[in-house]
């Protein structure tokens, strides 16, 4: 694999904001070749496809979309990225960005091709299915990287740095949020973001477990979720509001607030941070972000017609955005497309080398820098959801996470 080809299973809204504008500017830099993109539906491929923001940023740039743009948009074809896949030379790139609940078929279906595999996070929705995929991975070669951008932040690398010297002594109490606005429940969450699939806490809050982790090292190793079920716009009841309680090797506890509440008016696209108070031989240390309010205070003549946007914002430089270097086109910048970059380019590392036997080398290598989820590496993500799934069905109860 000189320039690997890549193929996104998926098309939404995270697909739009982050991965193909990243995957746009790998291939601009020629990191990647042509690049595929297949939804459930051709109506979303078009929309992509036709994606304003996009194309200004990417001029004379495309994919090839599945289902095409010849026939009834609005017919359904859940089962055609297996064929999509099925078609792809051996050993080149998926990209998984399909509901929680698809992300086990879907990257497995990758590895059976014989494809790298970089998935948007939670990987899987339980620690055996994450078991499956590690072994399947290994035994081929391959690499699956799941995509936690937060890793990416520099004040997060910043963070795991200081904390692993041993500057912060050891964490004790924590709290960490991550609202989302309100009109997230009037997109396509409501049709899978239900109660008997996911929550507000799996959804979002397992950045945060995951940070904590990226952050200290230490494990979660017992979690309990009180959930607030509320009604999506068509009907269907999901856990909108939550609070998790996440207990750690070392006995420290995190507590998770997490919605799609945060009000429409409210300045940023979400609200969120993570504070730890943490204690030294004999004095007490504080990590706190604020990842929303990130200095800028800007105050528009007119909002635009986007959903969520306000007069007063306060825009995050860190994410995602396009600059403007000189053209032609723009470029995207900030952790959200270095995140996509460095899972990218670690597939194409270990596509590099001659043999099975040190690709598997590599894997592992990937695995110890701890740098990039893997699943061998990032598992306990996949317990705390199984527990918190569990704890959030049954009132909020304490549930231990198992292997
Ligand atoms: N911060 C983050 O890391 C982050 C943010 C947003 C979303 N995500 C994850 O990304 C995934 C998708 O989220 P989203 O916000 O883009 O959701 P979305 O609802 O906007 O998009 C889901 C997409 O999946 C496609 N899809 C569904 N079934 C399919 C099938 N059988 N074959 C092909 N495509 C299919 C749909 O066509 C749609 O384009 C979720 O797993 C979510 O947790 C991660």
């Amino acid at each position: 694999m000189t320039v690997p080809q890549v193929t996104v299973i998926g098309g939404g809204m995270i697909v739009h904001d982050q991965i193909l504008p990243s995957l746009y500017q790998m291939q601009r830099q020629g990191v990647i070749g042509e690049i595929s993109v297949c939804a459930s539906h051709g109506r979303t491929v078009k929309a992509l496809a036709e994606a304003e923001g996009i194309r200004r940023a990417f001029p004379g740039q495309s994919f090839r979309p599945y289902p095409g743009p010849s026939g009834d948009l609005d017919k359904a074809h859940p089962e055609l990225y297996r064929e999509i896949i099925a078609r792809m030379p051996p050993r080149n790139i998926v990209v998984v960005a399909v509901p929680d609940q698809l992300h086990y078929d879907v990257v497995m279906t990758a590895l059976g091709a014989n494809q790298h595999v970089c998935c948007v996070k939670p990987l899987v929705l339980t620690a055996r299915e994450s078991v499956v995929i590690e072994q399947e991975a290994y035994s081929r070669g391959l690499a699956v990287g799941i995509e936690y951008h937060k890793r990416f932040d520099d004040r997060s690398l910043m963070a795991r740095r200081r904390y692993r010297a041993g500057l912060f002594g050891d964490f004790r109490l924590g709290a960490a949020c991550l609202l989302e606005k309100w009109y997230y429940r009037h997109s396509n969450f409501q049709n899978w973001f239900t109660a008997e699939n996911s929550d507000a806490f799996v959804y979002i809050g397992c950045h945060y477990v995951d940070l904590v982790h990226f952050i200290t090292g230490l494990l979660p190793v017992s979690v309990s979720v009180y959930g607030i079920r509320d009604k999506f716009p068509n009907g269907n009841e999901g856990f909108l509001w939550t609070d998790a309680r996440v207990i750690w090797s070392n006995g420290a506890c995190l507590n998770v607030q997490n919605a799609l509440g945060f009000p429409d008016e409210g300045p940023g696209t979400n609200t969120q941070g993570l504070v730890l108070y943490c204690a030294g031989a004999n004095n007490g240390a504080l990590l706190s972000h604020s990842d929303q309010y990130r200095g800028l205070k800007y105050s528009y003549t007119s909002k635009s017609s986007d959903p969520g946007s306000t007069i007063y914002a306060e825009p995050s430089p860190d994410y995602f955005q396009y600059v403007d270097l000189g053209g032609p086109g723009l470029v995207p910048v900030g952790y959200g497309y270095r995140s996509i970059d460095y899972i990218l380019r670690a597939c194409v590392r270990v596509e590099s080398e001659p043999d099975l036997a040190r690709r598997q080398q590599a894997l592992k290598e990937l695995d110890a820098a701890g740098v990039m989820a893997t699943p061998a590496n990032s598992r306990y993500n996949e317990q705390v959801i199984e527990a918190a799934r569990e704890s959030i069905l049954n009132g909020g109860q304490e549930v231990r996470l198992r292997g």
